[in-house]
């Protein structure tokens, strides 16, 4: 096989595996044979599952449910986070980000943090250094992080669209649904207990609803067994920074719900 024909064939496999990821996420179980004469459409789940906050925040005598224990997608135990990173660095999945991007972004941080910070996608300062949240946002964030006592080593993050979009426009739909199935496998070997959302795209990509940010900040969410938190991105505190009194609050909740003492700065994993 030519070297062109085995990039096609690898690119056919992988964007399969991802329409099929896409569909089993949406409750499809069951693929009728081509030929027949059900109508995919009409057997499929709804795209937009409804999504339902839990509750406000774990009762004191309850033990938390953690991600571990939870129900969730059996991992791969083949995978890794550098074979993810290597598929990421050769996907070519969307014409466009591949062939306008500097490089691709992954993900940075502890491969096994307790709680991963989810943004949209890189911008310029990302696509040139290969690191998530190093702009004046990702600055932004580090003070956030480290206001909660925490360090970026402590976390992890990563970003919706490993590529940037260009001149930083809000990712198509068909580029989340190719990168999807990265961001579902980084979770899945990290398994954190807590996924912290930064904006509309990652709390509505995550958890598959048009609910607008200003209705999900403040609530927990979950997302197979992990408890979710969505706040404002921080690219939107430096438009209004008034805003940024609601992020303290959440990350504060976020805290509590950690058992992470404000006022007793720790070395944390
Ligand atoms: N905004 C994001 O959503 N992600 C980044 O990595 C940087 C800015």
């Amino acid at each position: 096989m030519t070297a062109k024909r085995q990039d096609r064939s690898s690119r056919a496999v992988i964007a399969t595996v991802q329409r099929l990821e896409s569909l089993e996420r949406a409750g499809v179980q069951l693929l009728a044979k081509p030929g027949r004469s059900s109508d995919l459409s009409s057997t499929a789940a709804p795209e937009q599952a409804p999504v339902a906050p839990v509750a406000a925040a774990k009762p004191a005598s309850v033990p938390v449910e953690t991600a571990a224990s939870a129900p969730r997608a059996p991992s791969n135990s083949n995978d890794s986070l550098a074979i993810i990173r290597q598929q990421v660095t050769a996907c070519h999945l969307c014409d466009e980000l591949a062939s306008t991007r500097t490089q691709t972004v992954f993900g940075v941080g502890n491969p096994n943090a307790r709680l991963c910070f989810l943004g949209e996608a890189p911008g310029a300062d990302e696509d040139r250094q290969g690191e998530p949240f190093v702009g004046r946002a990702g600055q932004l964030l580090t003070k956030i992080i480290e206001a909660c006592t925490l360090t970026r080593d402590d976390v992890y993050i990563f970003n919706v669209l490993k590529c940037r979009p260009p001149g930083n426009r809000t990712p198509l739909p068909h580029e989340v649904s190719n990168c999807r199935s990265f961001l579902d496998r980084q979770l899945s070997l990290i398994r954190p207990e807590y996924i912290c959302c930064l904006g509309a795209v990652a709390a509505q990509t995550l958890l598959d609803t048009q609910i607008p940010i200003s209705r999900m900040r403040g609530k927990y969410f979950e997302y197979r067994g992990i408890r979710v938190m969505c706040t404002y991105h921080p690219a939107y505190l430096l438009r209004n920074p008034a805003a940024k009194k609601d992020v303290w609050e959440d990350m504060k909740m976020l805290m509590r719900d950690m058992d992470i003492d404000l006022d007793k700065p720790a070395a944390r994993g």
